[in-house]
């Protein structure tokens, strides 16, 4: 995930060094590229950016040196153009006298550069941030103040993003918020802004949060707020912060793994965005229909996102395709893959070696290889002929929940899109239903905790569109809370792990809205042998009578509700680990990326 940076300082001096630790403190979020810009009294602008990590690109283009009275800094994690030195942020407008990066999404970045450079300016990179600073540029060469062509931009630039901007010969930086993190710090001499806080406090405690739609004025001696609407001033908001550092790294959760649950909302909009803008959908959808066979790859949780993706894509595009585990690829299908064939590699990390075992194999055999991937860069990305990124920025706790909501959000939104459907309930609710279910069952799960804390042993079972679901919570379950939890489609309990079931003993049933009645007979083989049954699912009397708990999910449709359910059995999970005593982020024996067989 891209982090910005821009501080505006009451007299030149060196800024380089300040720069360099905003950027380390950024640094945590995930990126490719590094750049910085500095915006001298005399005029001039000192740019200096490249592909790679910040110690090593502030050494070798000596950025320590760099000195203005403002000064901006970017780290790029890619989604709109390679991570090249001309992608890098900062980006010049045509005449090189303004300067600007951003963070987030412009979706229109490709129709927006087109008219860029029909309209003469000189565009060059494919990178989004650039096109922020041609979308101001085009509104200050027709007359308009900064301010005022920083709020017709904004209406220009569709996405979530937010940006900052500064002009030779002014002594102001400018930024603006939309749907991507903002904050404003106050200090003696100096303002600054950030996409988060940790790179602002070393400077100052005093902050202002900038709200979507808002656009900041940075001067010296303090800051001016306006709405983008009308330009008119609104009252900032001063807060001292008293948080740690590691808190607020943590964004005031106390758990890497609370922080990021909390961020599905926000990332699924951006996916959804992305996507709706991508070309690479269309050349997705374009192999997948062509192919004769289609297989989804992936380990752990990636593979579960398979799972459901295979559901999804039979279910609304009448596509089959067959999840499997990336190591048992080779020995299930290897032989009998042909070059007409396609397979959708899934991995977080785009490194896990099963996975690209699995793809070695599917090269050997000449089969066409497509990626669903979060690390920009990785080695996913460099071998897939098509990849979509999950766009959900560095994701540090070892259990994957944004990751893995992401990449269930892009198999709906190819299986839709491939079958015909309009996307466009998904992108405009999903985002609004994936924070309301999080506040609904938050407390719902808590009220769980002292009941399920001391066992050692459960299921978590699904059926249809939930079996993938059921999957993956026994797998959270097991990863950080160390319990032994099963995960089992519901129909098979009774062909042997039902002898298991004896007084008290919990189970937990994940139900889609168009199963109730199969999930009923099920509940009832557990509760008549006195087990408990803890059901996730839609408010339904059928539920509520026959199990012991049940946590409720918004009243959506099957393919939604499934996606939804897994929320709440991230929340447990997390509940779980701490109630017996463990670090949720990071369990004991795992590793974020597996490179080893
Ligand atoms: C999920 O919580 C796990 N940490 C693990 O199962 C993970 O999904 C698996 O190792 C695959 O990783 P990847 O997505 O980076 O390939």
């Amino acid at each position: 995930m891209c982090g910005i940076f821009g501080i505006v300082t009451d007299k030149e001096q060196p800024l380089g060094p300040i720069l360099i630790e905003a950027g380390r403190w950024l640094s945590y979020r995930g990126y490719d590229t590094v750049g910085c810009a500095t915006l001298k009294n005399d005029g001039s602008i000192d740019l200096r950016k490249d592909a790679g990590k910040i110690d090593q690109v502030s050494e070798r283009l000596r950025f320590g040196e760099m000195s203005g009275s403002r000064g901006i800094l970017q780290l790029r994690w890619a989604t709109f153009g390679s991570p090249s030195q001309v992608n890098a942020q900062p980006h010049l407008d045509s005449d090189g006298d303004m300067v600007g990066a951003h963070n987030g999404n412009v979706v229109n970045n490709l129709e927006l550069r087109q008219q860029f450079i029909t309209e003469g300016m000189t565009v060059r990179s494919t990178n989004d941030g650039e096109t922020c600073v041609h979308a101001v540029e085009r509104y200050v060469d027709r007359g308009a103040s900064l301010l005022d062509a920083i709020r017709n931009a904004y209406h220009d630039l569709e996405g979530d993003y937010a940006f900052v901007i500064g002009r030779s010969g002014e002594q102001e930086l400018y930024a603006i918020k939309k749907g991507s993190g903002l904050v404003v710090g106050i200090g003696e001499g100096f303002t600054c802004a950030s996409s988060d806080l940790p790179s602002i406090l070393p400077l100052t405690r005093r902050v202002v949060r900038v709200q979507d739609g808002q656009i900041v004025v940075l001067r010296s001696d303090g800051i001016t707020l306006h709405r983008v609407e009308d330009g008119l001033p609104v009252v900032p908001r001063v807060e001292t912060i008293t948080e740690t550092m590691e808190s607020a790294k943590k964004g005031g959760f106390p758990h890497f793994m609370l922080k990021e649950i909390h961020e599905q909302p926000g990332v699924a909009g951006e996916l959804l965005h992305l996507l709706e803008g991508s070309p690479d959908v269309d050349r997705m959808i374009e192999r997948i229909a062509s192919a004769r066979l289609l297989y989804l790859v992936g380990c752990g949780t990636s593979y579960h996102a398979c799972m459901l993706g295979a559901i999804y894509l039979a279910r609304l595009a009448g596509r089959p395709a067959f999840p499997i585990l990336a190591p048992q690829f080779s020995a299930q299908y290897g032989p009998a893959v042909s070059p007409e064939d396609v397979g959708i590699f899934v991995s977080q990390s785009g490194e896990t070696k099963d996975v690209i075992n699995a793809i070695h194999v599917a090269q050997d055999r000449g089969m066409g290889v497509l990626g669903l991937v979060n690390v920009i860069g990785s080695a996913l990305t460099q071998v897939s002929e098509v990849y979509l990124p999950l766009v959900c920025g560095y994701e540090i706790s070892v259990p994957a929940t944004k990751t893995f909501l992401n990449q269930v959000v892009a198999f709906l939104y190819l299986a839709l899109r491939m079958g015909k459907h309009s996307t466009k309930s998904l992108v405009e609710t999903l985002p609004r239903l994936i924070q309301h279910t999080l506040e609904i069952t938050a407390p719902q799960v808590q009220a769980l905790e002292e009941l399920l804390a001391d066992h050692d042993d459960l299921y978590c079972l699904g059926y249809g569109l939930t079996y993938p679901i059921a999957l993956e919570g026994a797998l959270k379950l097991k990863e950080i809370t160390y319990a032994h939890c099963e995960g089992m489609l519901s129909t098979e309990f009774k062909h042997g792990p039902l002898s298991a079931v004896d007084e008290g003993y919990p189970v937990l049933f994940v139900a889609g809205p168009q199963d109730v009645p199969l999930i009923v007979s099920g509940i009832n083989e557990v509760t008549c042998r006195g087990g408990r049954a803890i059901v996730v699912g839609p408010e339904d009397s059928r539920l509520r009578i026959n199990a012991h708990h049940l946590i409720t999910l918004p009243a959506v449709d099957g393919e939604t509700s499934a996606l939804l359910s897994v929320l709440p059995l991230q929340l447990l999970s997390y509940h779980l680990s701490l109630a017996r005593g463990y670090d949720p982020d990071f369990p004991r024996n795992l590793s974020k990326t597996l490179t080893v067989d």
